[in-house]
């Protein structure tokens, strides 16, 4: 057996990819360079490196170019003692090499602003560096980050100089994790917040999960649940999230925390919880003085207020602003800033839900504070397959807004299914929104390039876990990656990062980039035809989010599905015209009066804002009722077709990872047509009319198909 060991030891060095993997090592998984061009260049550089200055964030970068080294090189980095000598590579920030650039070099990295970054070469006293230099010690490590990417996928050009800098200051996690450890819509395990054994026991993922976020330049975190619990504010737990800030530090992350607007009846032993009371303020005061003791770049907190249930300034009769500023004015002095959500809808109102945020807020404008952000889904109902863009983004001028987007995916398969979301945020923040310039989009409403605003922010709700591949699906690291880099350029395209992270992931080949590449190109669109085409939202199961549930009944109150689709024996979708709710008047004039007209209503929201006929003719030709059909049927084929070129793969990507997909795959195929059965033939009760012949025709008997199959789907908020 013993001398078997050489002949092993070669096979793994050599079969690159096709190794065991288990997902652990995310998009930083640095495989050894096979193109010996590059590996000579690599070597060199890696042999000679010399750090300008020393800071926290510099042994971050060490740590990554050991990493980095031992997998492109299989050996260890090499520090020079002397910045001259024996050194190739330069790190450090713009002021540390100062001596070396020019004062047109410098003004041009000086102008990235704090965290952008600057890459290329510099000849001094004839002889050549490459530099990797940052407005900050943290800039720097983006620089590095970048670096090492671009060699991992094979596109490192040592003459070519590369800037970048983040277009959106914020750029967040949101956990939704509950101190217990459980992660309320979260399917990748539970918490990695070991609170437990925190903080004496510090566990190595951490550093692990700060080093995914930094290379995507994600720099902030809320680690615990909108649904909040109070005792995260205790002294106790504030120790144990000391330990996360410290940790987080060097790569650049801040930390949030959630905080439950009645905290100072829960902890404070107060009767009120009134924003504008004198006690209550000084509780706020006091817990953020001592937050900040312990945790001086403590960022601030997130509130979930006056929505589902949560306490918040309205039992108290004071708006949404008088109970963010009053957070504000206690964290104010420490730099700290209020992340409030607009998210809020409760189940007494008689309206249209889709109304409730920009009712709320659009008369508050102006009424915030400097440090308050606005946090604002994508839609204003609640991270459906897809919505149109929320229309508080233009509405108001003088607030910051942020964008929460979903990474988890709760209405979207959850870890079960690949679906890949950057294609649905590119969609949105290209949306054009018309205001406050007739040329604005979401993009720019959030970037703040049309707006005045100062502080800007995009988050994200965490898909995070303890399994080993966080993510539970593969392939939801895409989202995590994807999600990163709209955060720092929200202009990038979909397709385009997916192809990186193909790279990074799953190695060079032409036939791999290209097969995955179209499968996750076409994962989103699948999934809405097969769950809700057309414009049709909310037909998920009751509190699991999973599965079909389109007859879920329950009556308006509840916001159940006959609420949203509204389907009779005449037709089917939701009039938001002013001949029904009139939330279509919530946007722009350039919108609302040419949707109100369903001709002139892009048909992928046309049951969204129009209650039509059965027999309504599309721009197909079709008739609504077919054209319905044919949308639940292509889902269902595109799901497969999915599948089949996954198995295209099957010789190219390690078994570990086919197998996990390829089986995912399988369960994806068969939860697509359950949704397509079933909800066809629940519609068929109301149409009254044939499938078109041309689809698989459904089968299954609805009564059974009602059955709710996943009583215990995970991530299910407690008492919901
Ligand atoms: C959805 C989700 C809840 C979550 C809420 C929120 O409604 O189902 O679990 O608490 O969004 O964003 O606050």
């Amino acid at each position: 057996m013993k001398n078997l060991f050489p002949f092993i030891l070669c096979f793994f060095l050599f079969t690159g990819h096709l190794q065991a993997n288990d997902g652990y090592k995310l998009w930083l998984d640095y495989q050894p360079i096979e193109r010996s061009e590059l590996h000579q260049t690599v070597s060199e550089l890696f042999s000679g490196i010399f750090f300008f200055g020393k800071n926290p964030s510099h042994e971050a970068i060490k740590k990554e170019l050991e990493l980095a080294s031992q997998g492109f090189l299989k050996q260890a980095p090499k520090y020079s003692a002397d910045r001259f000598q024996t050194t190739q590579l330069w790190i450090g920030t713009r002021q540390e090499l100062s001596q070396f650039l020019g004062l047109e070099h410098q003004a041009k990295i000086k102008a990235l602003g704090e965290e952008g970054y600057w890459r290329g070469s510099i000849i001094h006293e004839g002889k050549s560096y490459y530099a990797l230099i940052g407005n900050s010690p943290v800039s720097t490590l983006y620089a590095s980050f970048d670096f090492l990417k671009s060699i991992q996928s094979n596109t490192f050009d040592k003459d070519t100089e590369k800037t970048d800098y983040p277009k959106i200051k914020l750029r967040m996690l949101n956990h939704w994790d509950n101190l217990d450890r459980t992660v309320e819509r979260g399917y990748a395990g539970f918490s990695i917040w070991d609170w437990h054994r925190l903080p004496g026991y510090v566990d190595p993922r951490y550093i692990d999960y700060a080093r995914a976020n930094a290379s995507l330049g994600i720099n902030a975190v809320s680690l615990t649940n909108v649904n909040a619990n109070a005792w995260i504010l205790r002294e106790d737990f504030v120790e144990k999230v000391k330990v996360l800030a410290d940790l987080f530090r060097p790569y650049g992350i801040k930390v949030f925390l959630t905080a439950r607007f009645s905290a100072p009846i829960e902890m404070g032993n107060l009767e009120t919880a009134d924003p504008l009371d004198e006690q209550v303020r000084s509780f706020w005061k006091e817990r953020v003085d001592m937050i900040y003791e312990a945790i001086p770049d403590f960022g601030g907190f997130l509130v979930k207020a006056n929505s589902e249930g949560q306490p918040g300034p309205h039992e108290y009769n004071r708006d949404h602003a008088e109970g963010a500023n009053m957070l504000a004015d206690a964290l104010a002095p420490h730099g700290g800033i209020v992340i409030w959500r607009a998210f809020v809808y409760s189940h007494e109102i008689d309206e249209d839900r889709h109304k409730q945020a920009n009712l709320e807020f659009e008369p508050l404008d102006g009424k915030f504070r400097d440090n308050v952000i606005v946090q604002v889904k994508n839609g204003a109902i609640d991270f459906q397959p897809r919505e149109p863009f929320h229309p508080l983004f233009g509405a108001v001028k003088e607030t910051n807004l942020g964008m929460e987007f979903q990474i988890t995916q709760e209405y979207l398969g959850q870890a079960t299914q690949l679906v890949y979301l950057g294609t649905m945020w590119e969609e949105i923040l290209m949306d054009k929104t018309y205001r406050p310039k007739p040329s604005s989009t979401v993009a720019r409403v959030i970037d703040g390039s049309d707006t005045e605003q100062n502080l800007t922010l995009m988050a994200g709700v965490s898909n995070i876990g303890t399994d080993r591949n966080w993510t539970g699906h593969l392939f939801g690291q895409a989202n995590w990656y994807a999600f990163g880099q709209l955060a720092w350029d929200p202009d990038r395209s979909a397709a385009e990062i997916s192809e990186e992270w193909i790279k990074l992931t799953f190695g060079q080949k032409p036939e791999i980039q290209a097969k995955i590449k179209e499968i996750m190109l076409a994962s989103h669109e699948a999934a809405v035809n097969y769950m809700t085409p057309l414009g049709l939202h909310h037909l998920m199961g009751r509190s699991h989010h999973y599965g079909p549930g389109p007859w879920v009944e329950g009556g308006r109150a509840d916001w159940t599905s006959l609420y949203y689709h509204r389907a009779d024996s005449l037709g089917i979708g939701f009039d938001r015209t002013e001949t029904g709710s009139g939330a279509l008047n919530q946007y722009a004039n350039e919108i609302s009066k040419t949707w109100s007209d369903p001709k002139k209503t892009p048909e992928k929201f046309l049951l969204w804002f129009h209650h039509l006929p059965w027999d309504y003719q599309m721009q197909s030709g079709n008739t609504l009722w077919e054209e319905i059909g044919l949308h639940y049927d292509k889902g269902v084929k595109t799901a497969r077709e999915m599948r089949s070129n996954w198995r295209e793969l099957e010789k190219l990507v390690d078994s570990e990872r086919f197998s996990h997909v390829d089986q995912l795959l399988g369960v994806q195929i068969e939860e697509a047509e359950w949704w397509r059965n079933s909800s066809l033939l629940y519609f068929q009760t109301f149409a009254k009319r044939p499938f078109p012949d041309s689809i698989e025709q459904p089968e299954g008997d609805l009564e059974f198909y009602k059955q709710q199959r996943f009583p215990f789907a995970p991530g299910i908020r407690p008492n919901w």
